[in-house]
């Protein structure tokens, strides 16, 4: 096992659409080496999702840990390391709401984007054996950035305003701190 490099924006393999993997490959030897590094690399970086073209597989693959709890999101649900194949997404509700993203292929930026909330995933896992997964606020957001890799996007396109694209210190020193009085204002008028 090892940790591979992690591409950034401007290198063209984050903008492809990957395929599909077949039947045959899932199970393979070379797959299964693959998510090993892709485990060590999410966990070297620190990251809650790493998908295949992040480190240069144009292959429609992700994986996934949460380790839920209290954040800065609110409390959210723990999701153990999961493998991603091939997964489809269906909104289930449209209702949106907004998180400040971050990106490992886009480090050190966040940025304001608004998603639907509910959905649920369809995919295979490292047996080829399908899994179906409901899904709501945070989580929603978090399945939908990777799944977004491997059809060649980044949260950035999703920005709809550019003000709300900022270094990471900037936005712990000036929006976080907004935030979190904001947050704090409603719950005492709640
Ligand atoms: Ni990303």
């Amino acid at each position: 096992m090892s940790v591979r490099k992690i591409i950034r924006m401007g290198h063209p393999t984050l903008r492809r659409v990957a395929r599909e993997l077949l039947p045959e490959e899932i199970g393979s030897d070379e797959m299964h080496r693959l998510v090993a590094d892709m485990i060590d690399t999410l966990h070297d970086a620190g990251g809650i999702g790493l998908a295949a073209p992040q480190v240069n597989e144009s292959i429609r693959l992700a994986v996934i840990e949460i380790p839920g709890g209290q954040t800065r999101y609110g409390e959210i649900p723990a999701m153990p390391l999961t493998v991603f194949i091939n997964p489809e997404i269906e909104i289930t509700n449209p209702e949106g709401a907004g998180y400040w993203e971050g990106c490992l292929s886009v480090p050190g930026l966040r940025g304001f984007v608004t998603r639907p909330q509910h959905i649920r995933v369809r995919a295979l896992n490292l047996h080829a054996e399908k899994m179906e997964l409901d899904l709501q606020g945070f989580l929603a957001t978090v399945f939908q950035h990777e799944f977004d890799h491997l059809d060649g996007r980044l949260y950035i396109d999703h920005i709809e305003n550019p003000t709300n694209l900022v270094f990471e210190e900037e936005y712990e020193r000036y929006i976080l701190p907004e935030e979190s009085a904001a947050e704090d204002a409603q719950r005492r008028n709640s």
